[in-house]
């Protein structure tokens, strides 16, 4: 396997443990989540669309992609958590109170929460590290948030955020968390899980039984503490193996897992802004940790020729969209790839499914 550039000193781009396809955990409260998701103006579930070319690429039976590209309005499945969350928020606040909805985001979690703040008539704050494409930048705004730049890292924005919340009338709806602040990030987590449940169904309406592997791209991590809930938090059938892509640059799940704790690391630009990160999610570490089979790096060059593959194949993917195809390469193809899809148990009749969390009207794609 190719180190992509930016890989903390010593941390290898691979990391598996299959004997996390055994572990459990409570599960989802699913159809609470789905019933408010179907009841938000212009709901419903997103494509999950067949690949062939992709499958005979990798050596699996089936390829499926989820594409997130339109969800809810937006090109991004971030408003998925979002929306449960203000919901649930603005559900324990006296009835008619105004509140000021404040976070930090890499794009499309702002965004999502800037469009849930105007349709529950509340007003947001965002805040937004460098680095964010100024097209990002200006949708947010464009949400009617008052966004405010900063020149420091995502942490660091988080840091602003989690300050500026203390403010009376304002509420942090952050998509991370850390002791002392889980609730939220529990409820955003919650709010992913219709986005499985879609899959689920998906699946069944296509004849195909569970996957044998789940490809993620991971930022804090929330997404993938969501999917390590949905596919460990059920009782029989077969586990899939469930794999998380980041960038090189920022590739703070690998580091911790490698670690075998949570740590920070330091990061760098990536074009996979979403997924820019330097510290995993304290709330959904527990679930990294136990529940999520194997980890992979990848170099932005990858991820931008997958999204264009992908854009190829009628899925209009953006840069994080791209990531989870860079990553099912990477562990499933090259060098050494007996081994890693031994640790994945994935053969040659394998349903493999990839999400794309992002279209590339959240970012752009860059030209080969
Ligand atoms: C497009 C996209 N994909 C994936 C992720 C990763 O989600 P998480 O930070 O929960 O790991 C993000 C996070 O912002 C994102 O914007």
């Amino acid at each position: 396997m190719i180190t992509p550039p930016g890989l903390p000193a010593g941390c290898p781009p691979w990391y598996s443990r299959p004997a996390a396809r055994a572990w459990t955990c409570a599960p989802a409260p699913t159809a609470r989540v789905q019933a408010f998701h179907a009841g938000l103006p212009g709901y419903a579930p997103t494509p999950l669309t067949e690949v062939p070319a992709i499958a005979a690429e990798l050596g699996v039976g089936r390829v499926l992609v989820k594409d997130e590209s339109a969800r809810l309005g937006l090109p991004a499945f971030k408003v998925l958590g979002a929306s449960w969350a203000v919901r649930q928020v603005l559900t324990r606040r006296p009835a008619g109170s105004r509140v000021v909805l404040v976070t930090a985001t890499d794009g499309n979690h702002g965004r999502a929460l800037a469009r849930m703040a105007r349709l529950f008539g509340q007003q947001a704050h965002v805040f937004v590290p460098g680095g964010v494409h100024p097209t990002a930048v200006a949708a947010i705004a464009a949400e009617g948030a008052r966004v405010t730049e900063i020149t420091g890292t995502y942490d660091e924005a988080v840091r602003l955020a989690a300050e500026a919340a203390r403010a009376p009338a304002a509420e942090l709806v952050q998509d991370a968390g850390w002791p002392g602040y889980e609730e939220v990030p529990g409820w955003i987590v919650e709010g992913y899980s219709t986005l499985f449940a879609e899959i689920d169904a998906q699946l069944a309406e296509a004849g195909t039984g569970e996957p044998a592997l789940v490809a993620i791209p991971a930022g804090v991590g929330s997404l993938t503490q969501a999917c390590v809930i949905h596919y460990r938090g059920r009782a029989g059938g077969r586990a899939p193996a469930l794999l998380t892509v980041e960038p090189g640059t920022a590739a703070c799940v690998l580091a911790s897992l490698v670690r075998g704790e949570l740590g920070t690391i330091s990061t760098s630009e990536t074009i996979m802004a979403g997924l820019n990160c330097g510290t995993p999610s304290m709330v959904a570490w527990p679930y990294l940790r136990d529940g999520l089979d194997a980890a992979v790096a990848v170099a932005d060059a990858d991820s931008a020729a997958a999204a264009r593959d992908l854009a190829g194949y009628g899925i209009p993917a953006g840069p994080c969209g791209g990531a989870s195809l860079a990553g099912a390469r990477a562990a499933l193809t090259g060098e050494d790839a007996e081994a890693r899809r031994a640790a994945l148990a994935v053969g040659p009749a394998a349903t493999v499914v990839l999400l794309c969390t992002e279209g590339s009207a959240a970012n752009p794609v860059p030209e080969s």
